[in-house]
């Protein structure tokens, strides 16, 4: 049986492109199982699976649960706002004590950047990134590449533009990744504070018209302003930024083509995306949640393989 290079899946750039297919490959199977009308499997039934999310979220939270249902997991979830973290216990020591439980694999989001790997050297069991900081997200670059594979036939070849609040993004760095290793050409546009210096020696290019990368593009991935990271101000204002960088159907249709329109949410409506572009024909914006499960399912089962049992 095929199985995947890494241990965890801590970053995509810790992926080849051959755990990108392979995870392809089983998501396709867990797509059609979840199709089904009994839409679970019993794969995982002798596995636990512990969900902490020390940061807000909606979509990653509920796509991780529910993957993990549907393989019939044992599950358990954590929050740390409402955890005994607010009394000052320490990362290792809260998940060591959830481990005490008996957990083969712990997904986790966290405010900080290296969190996943740092917990991944000092407990045994299976780490999944569910976001950490500004710095990687890679399911959710998983489902996006996977969105744009099944949209488009291949991500190979194509050209994808992430429009938004790069510096502050782990989608943005983790579709990076994703996508040059299948082959595609990346780049990013924003505003000039908003672009990390080191963005050329990941090999992306810089266009700061958005007109003008819409017109290179056959996909836009929207990232929304992430204002909880900022502590100064990046551009004058929202109204300056929406104008310059927020995608409106009146923008679209000035293109002489149709362009894929993606945004891994949340999405702040009337800022950088417009609710007629979200919500029509050329986004597939609820794809991409609805393969996240799929996605999700995939990496988990594919670990679970590694757990000797
Ligand atoms: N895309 C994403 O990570 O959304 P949530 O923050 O709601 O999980």
């Amino acid at each position: 049986m095929k199985q995947l290079s890494v241990d965890h899946l801590l970053g995509i750039k810790y992926l080849n492109k051959n755990d990108i297919d392979l995870i392809f490959e089983t998501a396709d199977h867990f797509k059609e199982v979840i199709n089904r009308p009994i839409k679970k499997v019993p794969s995982l039934r002798d596995i636990t699976i512990a969900n902490l999310f020390f940061e807000n979220s909606t979509r990653t939270k509920l796509s991780f649960e529910l993957a993990e249902k549907r393989l019939s997991a044992d599950v358990i979830n954590f929050s740390a706002s409402q955890s005994s973290v607010k009394k000052g216990e320490t990362l290792i020591d809260t998940v060591n004590n959830i481990l005490s439980m008996k957990v083969d694999i712990v997904v986790m989001r966290h405010p900080n950047v290296g969190a996943g790997v740092f917990l991944s050297k000092h407990v045994d069991a299976k780490i999944i990134n569910a976001g950490d900081g500004t710095h990687e997200h890679p399911t959710q670059a998983l489902l996006d590449s996977y969105s744009i594979r099944e949209k488009l036939g291949t991500v190979k070849g194509k050209k994808i533009v992430i429009v938004g609040d790069i510096l502050h993004s782990r989608v943005a760095l983790s579709n990076i990744f994703a996508l040059q290793l299948q082959g595609a050409k990346v780049k990013v546009c924003g505003p000039t504070t908003l672009i990390p210096k080191y963005i050329s020696s990941l090999g992306v290019e810089v266009e700061t018209n958005l007109k003008k990368a819409l017109e290179w593009c056959d996909v836009a991935n929207v990232l929304r302003v992430q204002h909880e990271r900022m502590d100064i101000k990046y551009f004058p204002s929202t109204r300056e930024y929406t104008q310059l960088f927020g995608i409106n159907q009146q923008l679209l249709d000035s293109l002489d083509k149709k362009i894929v329109i993606m945004h891994p949410g949340p999405i702040n409506r009337g800022v950088e995306i417009t609710s007629d572009v979200a919500d029509s024909q050329n986004s597939i914006i609820l794809n991409q949640v609805e393969n996240g499960v799929a996605v999700r399912m995939a990496v988990i089962y594919l670990l679970a393989q590694q757990i000797k049992r």
